[in-house]
């Protein structure tokens, strides 16, 4: 029988992206569908911080093996920002074009456009608490380019391609973004411990 895992989000784009990196022998389920149709409160100040924050919610009201991820944008010449504000980085209404927009002028004049997307995923399974880091480098480009993803995909170029995310499809993008590589360190751990 599938070992039947929650991933605590709401955003539809990340839940089909994880679910096609899932192997047979797990059943990917959302917030939604185990009846959860809250916002989790993401009030911590660090990514792993929110991550947990995510983890525990689903850990503590449904008592479900599950994980969490969160992510936040860097960019360098930002210091780092907009990072673990990411979602509100142009405001609370969390806007994805504004704050693709924001970001392109706090950039402009800018000669380092270097970034990475970092993602942390906490897991929440049989009294075990873990997280998995992913990374994925890449540049900021002057101006949105693709309609697949989500986010600030349009603007993102990871190192070594000529594509920014939202011109991938989810397969080509689940397998070098932050968010991929969290997930195969998470099924590399199931694998060997349940
Ligand atoms: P969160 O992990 O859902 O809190 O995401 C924080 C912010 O980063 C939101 O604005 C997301 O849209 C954005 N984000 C998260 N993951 C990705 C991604 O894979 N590509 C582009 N933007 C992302």
């Amino acid at each position: 029988m599938a070992l039947k895992l929650v991933f605590a989000t709401h955003n539809q784009h990340k839940f089909r992206e994880v679910k096609a990196l899932m192997p047979a022998t797990i059943e990917l389920v959302n917030l939604t569908d185990i009846g959860c149709f809250e916002d989790i409160p993401e009030t911590a100040d660090t990514i792993e911080g929110n991550a947990q924050l995510k983890a525990d919610f689903v850990r503590n009201h449904y008592d479900l093996p599950c994980f969490a991820d969160d992510t936040g944008l860097e960019v360098t010449a930002l210091d780092g920002a907009p990072g673990v504000y990411s979602a509100r980085y142009a405001g609370p209404k969390k806007d994805a074009i504004a704050n693709m927009e924001k970001l392109l002028e706090a950039l402009a004049g800018k000669e380092d456009r270097s970034a990475q997307f970092k993602t942390v995923i906490a897991l929440s399974m049989e009294g075990k608490e873990v997280m998995f880091p992913g990374i994925c480098q890449g540049t900021i480009i002057h101006e949105p380019k693709g309609d697949q993803g989500f986010g600030y995909d349009p603007i993102f170029l990871p190192e070594g391609y000529d594509l920014t995310f939202a011109e991938m499809n989810q397969e080509e993008k689940g397998k070098i973004s932050h968010r991929g590589k969290a997930i195969a360190l998470l099924l590399d751990y199931v694998r060997n411990n349940f």
